[in-house]
């Protein structure tokens, strides 16, 4: 057992998610991640990551008004989103934005409330500040939509098709939540200080963006355009290997086995997208990949991950490569607000580290 990088340290108890990354298999509080997909709604998942239940009837009407209010965003966040740098990348203007909203109204100790602002304003900073920089109109949030209809209705100013509304609210189940992961471990260590939630929600973003986290599918899309064609797949792949890079997509500190979360995205991807030549090469390079993976690398028990096929996912229901890191996030708010919630009863997170370095002389 090794601590270096955290691997197999367990930092916290808790009832949100279980991991089992031998036999890939992701479980919500006491459900199957891959049905809770097929079968239910991001609000309602949401729900029951936050209150551990899915919600009655009743209940959800509640929750969703809840959700319905918190869209809008106060006047001084547009005056901010106005100013902010064109070259400024979308990671990072939702980072900026998010610490923008300050403390008041999220002060310690976190609440389901402040969860559900949070999470219901995110993809309205998305969507303006995706038509700020094309300098198009802005489109407000719209009061009838569920959460996955009203993002896919705010960046495309009309309401999208069934078929990818219900792509994208799977795609947002699938990736709510995960275990201890990198983003949610660093809002964590900020909630067991016992500081507010945009400061726990602001550390994750900046661990979300990185490209061996959440960072990861704009780079699958840059590697598939630079591959081009089947036919360029293995050459590609094998130069790839022989000079040491990792291939984006690939590889899990916590799967050993198939991701379940690539698996369903596979499906919905193939079934959004049917006979589409981008998702076909992305197919044969995934085969590929696996196959030199194994050559090269026979070892490691290395798997496609999540992000393989998020990005064909979210490809196919004609989200731009710059919003696939954004859309997680707004997915994974609901995780990273509920591990906040939770560490309020957890103990100050406060590892230790090995010093290798030189030591002064004696005293
Ligand atoms: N391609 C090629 N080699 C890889 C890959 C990969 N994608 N992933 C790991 N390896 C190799 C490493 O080079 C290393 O090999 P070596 O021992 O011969 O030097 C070995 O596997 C172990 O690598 P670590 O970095 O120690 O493994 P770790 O568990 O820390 O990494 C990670 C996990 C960061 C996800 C890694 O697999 C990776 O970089 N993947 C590509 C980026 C990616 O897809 N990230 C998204 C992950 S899912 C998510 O976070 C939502």
């Amino acid at each position: 057992m090794t601590a270096i990088g955290l691997q197999d340290i367990v930092v916290a108890d808790t009832a949100i998610s279980y991991v089992n990354g031998e036999k890939g298999q992701l479980v919500y509080r006491g459900h199957w991640a891959k049905d809770l997909a097929v079968h239910h709604t991001f609000e309602e998942v949401a729900h029951l990551i936050w209150y551990g239940s899915l919600p009655s009837p009743e209940k959800f009407v509640e929750f969703q008004a809840k959700f319905v209010k918190e869209r809008e965003l106060p006047d001084y966040i547009h005056s901010i989103l106005n100013v902010l740098p064109a070259d400024m990348t979308m990671m990072d203007v939702i980072r900026t934005v998010i610490s923008a909203l300050g403390t008041s109204g999220y002060e310690y100790p976190p609440t389901f409330d402040q969860a559900i602002s949070l999470t219901a304003k995110l993809p309205t900073i998305i969507a303006y500040r995706y038509h700020r920089l094309r300098g198009r109109e802005i489109v407000k949030p719209r009061k009838d939509l569920l959460y996955s209809e009203n993002y896919l209705y705010m960046l495309n100013g009309e309401c999208a098709l069934p078929a990818q509304v219900r792509a994208l609210d799977s795609y947002m189940v699938l990736t709510i939540e995960h275990g201890m992961n990198s983003s949610t471990f660093a809002g964590r260590v900020v909630a067991s200080t016992h500081s507010d939630l945009v400061s726990s929600i602001t550390a994750a973003l900046g661990a979300l963006k990185g490209p061996l986290h959440g960072g990861a599918p704009a780079q699958v899309t840059a590697m598939l355009e630079a591959i081009g064609t089947k036919e360029n797949a293995e050459h590609w792949v094998r130069n790839a290997l022989e000079q040491g890079t990792r291939l984006m997509g690939f590889g899990h500190r916590i799967y050993k086995t198939v991701d379940p979360r690539a698996v369903a995205l596979r499906d919905i991807a193939q079934q959004l997208a049917g006979d589409d030549y981008w998702l076909d090469l992305a197919i044969h390079t995934e085969d590929v990949i696996l196959r030199l993976l194994k050559e090269y690398k026979p070892n490691l028990k290395l798997n496609t991950n999540v992000e393989f096929y998020s990005a064909a996912v979210m490809k196919a229901v004609g989200l731009d490569g710059d919003l696939f890191t954004p859309t997680f996030a707004a997915s994974r708010m609901v995780g990273w607000t509920a591990h906040c919630i939770e560490a309020v009863s957890s103990r100050l997170i406060y590892p230790e580290s090995r010093y290798i370095g030189d030591m002064p002389a004696v005293e």
